[in-house]
């Protein structure tokens, strides 16, 4: 039997990377709301990895944001910047979370957050979604969204399903904030 050849590869050298690569943005810059496409897949990244970073949220792999690209908006601006984006995730017939929510920081507080999050309750509502939901730490933003602050076990098993690979798995700090978006039968 002819004998295995192993085949020795040349280590390739990895490009230094920058930690911080956010550009900077222009702030009176015009902004769209669009679907993601996959070349926005970096900007996303590097978006998330600077709040995640700070401690604000969970980073998302280019793996992740490539499988789930489907699921993101992005807020561009007129100099073809990602500076916002966020997500909506299907998890069941009744429920979808809102996920990757990441404004820029030189375009905070300019109503980009409220523009995602709105966009992802209208994929929501058009998919027949009537509940959605996010871990976050910012309360006070989504309750002035109409968010209610739920418990763990108020919610399905499945929200749990990225808390096994999060690095916070015993020390979480993230708060479940819900919205119906249809009246509840029971409230009818
Ligand atoms: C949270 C975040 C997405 C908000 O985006 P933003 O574009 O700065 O917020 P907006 O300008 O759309 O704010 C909408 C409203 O929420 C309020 N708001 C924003 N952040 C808030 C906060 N942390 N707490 C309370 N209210 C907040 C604003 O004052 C504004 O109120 P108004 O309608 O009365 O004027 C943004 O700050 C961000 O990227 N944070 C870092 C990453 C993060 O924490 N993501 C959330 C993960 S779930």
């Amino acid at each position: 039997m002819k004998e295995l050849e192993l085949k020795v590869f040349p280590q390739r050298e990895e490009p230094a990377r920058e930690m911080n690569p956010l550009p900077e943005v222009r702030r009176g810059a015009g902004v769209e709301l669009r679907k993601a496409r996959l070349s926005d897949v970096d900007a996303i990244y590097w978006l998330i990895r600077y709040w995640a970073e700070k401690g604000l949220m969970l980073v998302r792999s280019h793996s992740h944001l490539y499988e789930n690209i489907r699921d993101f908006f992005v807020l561009e601006d007129e100099d073809g910047q990602i500076v916002g984006t966020g997500a909506l995730h299907v998890l069941w017939r009744d429920l979808g979370e809102i996920r990757g929510l990441a404004v820029h920081p030189q375009r905070q507080g300019e109503g980009l957050g409220r523009w995602l999050v709105l966009a992802a309750e209208r994929e929501a509502r058009d998919l027949g979604l009537p509940r959605v939901f996010a871990w976050t730490l910012q309360v006070g933003f989504f309750r002035g969204l109409g968010y209610q602050v739920t418990t763990r076990e108020a919610l399905p098993p499945k929200v749990w399903s990225e808390c096994n690979a999060c690095p916070f798995y015993e020390n979480c700090r993230e708060i479940a904030v819900v919205k119906w978006l249809y009246p509840r039968e029971a409230d009818l």
